[in-house]
């Protein structure tokens, strides 16, 4: 029977095991980013709280992506459990000291599908990844940035409401530069 209903999708088995892996870590990106915003908003932080907001739709959008793209193959999409997600962080720098960090991970575990869709052929999931690709170059990017703002505008002072200003105004492409 497992056979039978294998025959009903090109993807194999590592792939599809790959792909609910990756529906899992959008899943827990989505929930830190909302952790993340909730403190932000606690603390004062209105406006980061706010971009982090939006980061946990984007994240849950992905995850969204891979869940209908496993389906739409034939391939069985699992709705994943979710534990462990921080609700305290060491400080405003850590939250997006954090951020990075996730990024750079998201970016190693999509670059890994790539890398096994290519070792197996599965040029369509290959495709589909692409897209997840490029996106990882902007979410790092913005990371990075923000992460400089703490750096360049420092802490002292009213430097963290500048920080928070000028975190929803980092943008990837032609838009970045402009301020
Ligand atoms: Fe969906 Fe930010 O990785």
């Amino acid at each position: 029977m497992k056979d039978l209903l294998r025959l009903r999708t090109s993807l194999t088995e590592e792939i599809e095991a790959l792909l609910n892996e990756q529906i899992k870590i959008e899943a827990y990106s989505s929930a830190v980013y909302l952790a993340m915003s909730s403190w932000c908003n606690r603390n004062g932080y209105d406006n980061s709280a706010s971009y982090l907001e939006k980061q946990s739709y984007e994240e849950r959008e992905h995850m969204m992506k891979i869940f209908r793209f496993v389906n739409d193959m034939g391939g069985r999409a699992v709705s994943p459990e979710i534990t462990n997600i921080p609700q305290e962080f060491e400080s405003f720098r850590g939250v997006f000291e954090l951020a990075l960090q996730q990024e750079i991970h998201v970016s190693s575990k999509i670059n890994n599908i790539a890398d096994r869709c290519f070792k197996a052929k599965d040029y369509m999931t290959f495709q589909f990844i692409q897209w997840f690709l490029k996106e990882q170059i902007e979410e790092e990017y913005v990371a990075r940035r923000i992460l400089e703002l703490f750096d360049v505008i420092g802490e002292e002072g009213t430097g963290r409401w500048q920080i928070d200003k000028n975190i929803p105004k980092v943008t990837y492409g032609e838009e970045a530069g402009e301020e």
